[in-house]
C-alpha cells in the first residue's frame, strides 16, 4: 500500500545520506524521524525529530518503529537484527538479508558467485592458515579486506608477499577477511538503480575516480561503450531482481581488459549517485522516499552532462573553504551536509558541475578543485 505524503519516515543513520533523503522527504510532505547514536548529526538537524540512541538500543528502536509509517537505513552497517527487529512495529526496506549480504564481504561474493554474477578471483580468509592457498590460487599483489566495517579504503592492505600477508591479517585484528586479486582497472564505474516490489528505474551510468581508495569524481554519463554501458546496467538491475529489492542501491563495477566485475553493492543511495540531484529528473534520495512508500517510481533520465566531485575534510585545513570561489560558477551546485567538525578524508560535501558536454562540466570541476586547494595551500603559507 502506498505510504502517502502527511506520514512519518523513519531512517537510521543521521549522515549525510541520512540527511539528503530527510530533505528530499520533507520536499514531498513527509515527517521524518532520525535515529543516530550522535549529537548534532546531519540529518537529526534537517528531520522532525532525533532520536539519540545506538542502533541496538531496543527502547529506541520501538519508540522509532511506533511512531513511523516505514522505517529505512542510510548505511549498511545498522546490525541486520535492528531491521529484522523493526519488522514487528512499521515496514522496514531494504529488508534485513538484503543489508545482511551488503554489510559482509562473504556473503555478498558468495551471493554473486552463486548466481553467476561476474566478480574477480577471491577467497576467504578466516585464520593465518588459509593465507598461504589463497595466494596460491589468488595470486600476488592481492587486496587483503575486513568483511565487515570497512569504508572509504579503510580497513583493507595491499599484499605483495606471504609476510605481508600474515601481518595485514594480524593488524585487522585476525577478523574475517577476504583476499582479493589486485586487478589493474581500465576504469571504474557504478550503477544506481531503483526497485519496488513491481517497477524498476535504472541509472546512466557513472564513472568514477578514486584517491587514496575515496570517491573524487564522478563522471556522467561514462565515457565506456554504449554495449559495455548496458551489460553494467543489466548486471545491477538483475542483482536487485535476484535480491527481491525494495530500495534504492548503488552497484560498484571494476572495468578490466573491457569486462564488468562486480566490486561491491551498497543497499542505499551511493556517493557516485549524487550527480542525479542536479542532473536528472528524479534524484536518488527522491526515489528512495518513493521505494521506501510505495509510490511509482520517478523517471531516471539524465537532463544534462554532469560532473561531481567530493570535498573532504582535507580542505578544511586552515578553516572554511571560500565559497565565493564556488558561487562564481552558474552551472556548479554547492551541497554542503553542515557537519560540524573536518577531518582529513571526512566526506563534507559535494558539487555537481553541469556542461553541455563532459568537457566543460570537467573543466569547471577541475578549476574549483584546483581553486579550493589553493587556498588551502596558501594558507598553509602563514
Ligand atoms: N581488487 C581490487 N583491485 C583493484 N583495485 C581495488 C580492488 N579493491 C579495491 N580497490 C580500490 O579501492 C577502492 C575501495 O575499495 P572498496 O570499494 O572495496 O572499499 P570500501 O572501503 O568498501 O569503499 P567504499 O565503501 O567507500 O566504496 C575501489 O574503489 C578501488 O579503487
Ligand atoms: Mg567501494
Amino acid at each position: 500500500m502506498m505510504i502517502l505524503p502527511g506520514k512519518t519516515l523513519g531512517m537510521l543513520g543521521g549522515g549525510q545520506l541520512g540527511r539528503m533523503f530527510t530533505m528530499s522527504a520533507r520536499t514531498m510532505g513527509y515527517k521524518v524521524i532520525v535515529l543516530d547514536p550522535a549529537d548534532n548529526c546531519p540529518a537529526g538537524e534537517i528531520a522532525n525529530f532525533h532520536i539519540k540512541a545506538d542502533y541496538e538500543n531496543k527502547e529506541a528502536l520501538a519508540e522509532l518503529g511506533h511512531k513511523c509509517d516505514a522505517v529505512t537505513t542510510e548505511f549498511e552497517n545498522v546490525p541486520a537484527e535492528t531491521l529484522r527487529y523493526l519488522t514487528a512495529f512499521t515496514q522496514v526496506h531494504p529488508t534485513a538479508s538484503n543489508v545482511a549480504i551488503a554489510q559482509d564481504r562473504m556473503l555478498e561474493k558468495q551471493f554473486m558467485k552463486e548466481n553467476g554474477f561476474p566478480i574477480g578471483p577471491y577467497t576467504n580468509i578466516t585464520s593465518h592458515s588459509d593465507i598461504l592457498s589463497a595466494l596460491t590460487s589468488v595470486g600476488l599483489p592481492s587486496v587483503l579486506k575486513l568483511c565487515r566495517l570497512g569504508y572509504d579504503g579503510k580497513g583493507q592492505t595491499i599484499i605483495f608477499n606471504e609476510a605481508e600477508a600474515h601481518n595485514a591479517f594480524d593488524s585487522l585484528g585476525r577478523k574475517p577477511c577476504v583476499m582479493e586479486k589486485l586487478l589493474t582497472l581500465d576504469a571504474e564505474v557504478s550503477v544506481i538503480v531503483a526497485r519496488t516490489h513491481n517497477e524498476t528505474e535504472v541509472y546512466p551510468v557513472s564513472e568514477n575516480r578514486h584517491v587514496n581508495a575515496i570517491l573524487d569524481m564522478s563522471i556522467v554519463p561514462a565515457r565506456i561503450e554504449r554495449k559495455l554501458a548496458e551489460e553494467v546496467r543489466s548486471i545491477a538491475v538483475n542483482i536487485t531482481h535476484k535480491m527481491n529489492y525494495q530500495g534504492v542501491m548503488g552497484v560498484e563495477f571494476f572495468i578490466v581488459a573491457g569486462k564488468p566485475y562486480v566490486n561491491e553493492i551498497a543497499p542505499r543511495p551511493h556517493n557516485s549517485g549524487h550527480y542525479t540531484q542536479d542532473a536528472c529528473i528524479t534524484s536518488q534520495f527522491e526515489q528512495q522516499v518513493r521505494t521506501l512508500c510505495s509510490l511509482p517510481l520517478g523517471s531516471s533520465s539524465l537532463l544534462t552532462p554532469v560532473v561531481m566531485i567530493n570535498l573532504l575534510g582535507d580542505l578544511w585545513s586552515h578553516g572554511e573553504p571560500d565559497w565565493r570561489k564556488v558561487f562564481t560558477h552558474p552551472q556548479a551546485k554547492l551541497h554542503l551536509y553542515g557537519k560540524h567538525t573536518a577531518r582529513p578524508g571526512r566526506k563534507m560535501a559535494h558539487i555537481n558541475c553541469i556542461g553541455n558536454s563532459i568537457k566543460n562540466a570537467l573543466a569547471t570541476a577541475e578549476e574549483i578543485k584546483q581553486t579550493l586547494s589553493r587556498n588551502t595551500s596558501l594558507a598553509n603559507n602563514f
